[in-house]
């Protein structure tokens, strides 16, 4: 988490790292700061809040002046929120100051040696520490200060991404890089510096992504060094050029990101699917998959690790994979499967899902998969990302940026992805037959439209909305595959909302949650055509006779249900296992039109941040 925004060059400074903030506030945005050099000294103000409010502080406290500085927007690890724990945080000395993006474990111990050498700490971070730690050894080694950074991050355990300068040599920034993401733009005689590139897409396409363990001096108006921390061998700079634009991080007109990226959603399926499905020839064609051939038809068994609403794509990929490909399925909670011990085997695949390619314990599940033999295949939508770059081979579900903090296009489009992935091998394994192989493909490139069809409900999704806003409590049932859409429906109305809201799978209910319905209680049943329909009426009826709310997702056309239900919400009607990729629209629509009524930050819902990066 937190988001992190330097800049060195010609131009004034505070503009460009305080919009880069605003950019990168759904990394954490329960305080932020920024540290300017304007020549003579630091400028320096921070706040808990927003980066609003830490722009109106400025305003009053600080001259904004300088062609260097850093800035920072948090989410809390050590240290509540508050104006002494935001960073940036100064040395004792005043001299150095530093951001930081990710935990110091060994803090303590080396908290302790510098009480012992005389230093005082302000507030309660581990960044205070490393900053002391940095000025410590540059006194003590009479070094310079990359040298000091580099010395001080070799005794460091725990992951950052860090951005440090020296106002007595405020030519130079400083950054490192060791499980939290930094990106360095380079322009002319100008860099920038930020946990992600859109901070400075506007300025330079041509960004250099360090990797674990590099660290960089950058100058002004010369170059990047870059070195490996641990045995300070020069790194030869590979500069990408970016594929984003503005108008991609930008509302577009929308009241808020998630609504621009649900409503993004039909051109996000096809922008996964372009160049991979050719329906005509009835070929799907993926690099990774296609070279990794061997893996995949020989896997004994493959196992999804990922978090949140990534782990529901994969549940939902569970049902598809082991209906069409007919290889076993388990779905892992990576925070739960990396601190096991999982029985993994050199014939497992491990796929691993995550929008980001950030996200912790992922990339940790994924370590400890490869360590085991496992060959591991990311699916990521964030290019270059930490995961993409660990797993052995992948694909990008390239939905574009997704900014809300809630995940909707990521969901959608992991989904599209895994069932092309899933397509492509049930065709080489045999497992599925051609007629019904090109009538998903079929269908799949018809999802776009009807996703299309499912978001013009919009206006009654509102409606619906407006009544059960008031509820303190929701829930969500589905089969088969509509189950882990039904958990994924809740999850959108919790972190939104803070609505309690419960996903099951709807046949479990009589096991416990029917004992909760009640005439006020609103439960969401999807209930398409496809699948287990009968089953799901009867559930409906069960309901029914406890009075229970009954907001229905239907197949077009549906009557049975819509006898029963109190609301209707109608979805095109599709294959079986593709509804999810419809029946997940209206439930986002629902839970997004609730925390607006509610006015709640939708795109920044609290205590929450969009890329988890610390465990
Ligand atoms: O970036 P990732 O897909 O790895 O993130 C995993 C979860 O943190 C994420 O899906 C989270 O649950 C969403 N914000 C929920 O909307």
């Amino acid at each position: 988490m937190c988001g992190i925004v330097g800049y060195i060059g010609h131009r004034e400074a505070y503009p460009i790292i305080l919009n880069g903030l605003k950019r990168l506030e759904y990394r954490g945005y329960d305080s932020a700061g920024i540290a300017l050099f304007d020549g003579e000294d630091i400028k320096l103000s921070k706040t808990k809040g927003k980066v609003n409010d830490l722009e109106k502080k400025i305003e009053s406290e600080i001259s904004t002046n300088g062609t260097l500085g850093i800035g920072h927007t948090r989410w809390a690890t050590h240290g509540v929120p508050n104006d002494v724990n935001s960073h940036p945080h100064y040395s004792n000395s005043g001299n150095l100051v530093i951001i930081h993006n990710g935990i110091i474990e060994n803090y303590e111990s080396l908290k302790k040696e510098l009480l012992k050498r005389g230093y005082s700490f302000a507030s309660d971070t581990d960044t205070e520490i490393l900053i002391n730690l940095i000025q410590d050894i540059k006194e003590k080694e009479n070094v310079k200060l990359g040298k000091a950074v580099q010395i001080a991050l070799n005794q460091v355990v725990g992951a950052y991404a860090v951005a440090v300068f020296d106002k007595e040599k405020p030519n130079e920034i400083v950054v490192a890089k060791l499980g939290s993401p930094l990106a360095i733009g380079i322009g002319d005689g100008e860099f920038f510096i930020a946990s992600d590139a859109t901070p400075f897409l506007e300025y330079t396409k041509n960004a250099i992504y360090l990797e674990d363990e590099e660290m960089a001096i950058i100058r002004k108006h010369k170059d990047v060094k870059i070195r490996k921390i641990k045995d300070d061998s020069l790194v030869n700079p590979y500069v990408q050029e970016l594929q984003m634009n503005l108008e991609q991080i930008e509302k577009g007109g929308y009241d808020h990101f998630m609504l621009k990226e649900i409503f993004e959603q039909p051109s996000a399926i096809k922008d996964t699917y372009r160049g991979r499905l050719l329906s005509k020839e009835a070929i799907i064609k993926m690099a990774g998959v296609e070279d990794n051939m061997k893996k995949f038809i020989n896997a004994e068994r493959i196992i999804f690790i990922a978090c949140g609403t990534s782990w529901h794509a994969g549940l939902v990929a569970e049902y598809i994979f082991e209906d069409l490909v007919r290889i076993p399925v388990e779905v892992e909670y990576a925070s739960e499967f990396r601190y096991r011990n999982p029985v993994i085997k050199e014939n497992d695949v491990v796929i691993a899902i995550s929008q980001s390619g950030e996200t912790a314990d992922t990339l940790a599940a994924i370590k400890l998969a490869k360590s085991k033999g496992a060959f591991v295949f990311g699916v990521c939508n964030v290019v270059g990302s930490s995961i993409a770059r660990e797993s052995n081979a992948g694909a990008y579900t390239h939905a574009g940026p997704e900014i809300g903090v809630a995940s909707t296009k990521a969901f959608t489009t992991q989904i599209t992805l895994l069932t092309l992935i899933a397509l492509r091998l049930a065709r080489a394994k045999g497992t599925i037959s051609s007629s019904d192989y090109r009538l998903h493909l079929l269908e799949l490139e018809m999802i776009p439209e009807k996703v299309n069809d499912a978001l013009k409900s919009e206006a009654h999704i509102k409606k619906i909305a407006d009544i059960y806003k008031d509820v303190h409590n929701f829930l969500y049932l589905g089969r088969g595959y509509n189950f882990p859409v039904a958990l994924e429906g809740a999850l959108k109305l919790k972190e939104i909302s803070y609505i309690h809201a419960e996903g099951y799978p709807a046949a479990e209910m009589k096991h416990g949650p029917i004992a909760l319905i009640d005439d006020n209680m609103p439960i969401v049943v999807i209930a398409t055509k496809k699948g287990h329909y009968d089953k799901i009426v009867s559930n409906i009826q069960e309901i029914k006779s406890r009075k229970g709310k009954i907001i229905a997702i239907v197949t077009e056309g549906d009557t049975s249900v819509k006898e029963l239900a109190d609301h209707v919400i109608e979805v095109p009607e599709t294959l079986e296992s593709l509804t999810p990729l419809l029946t997940t629209i209206p439930l986002q629509l629902l839970s997004y039109h609730i925390a607006v009524m509610l006015d709640k930050n939708v795109d920044q819902p609290r205590n929450l941040a969009k890329s988890v990066t610390v465990e």
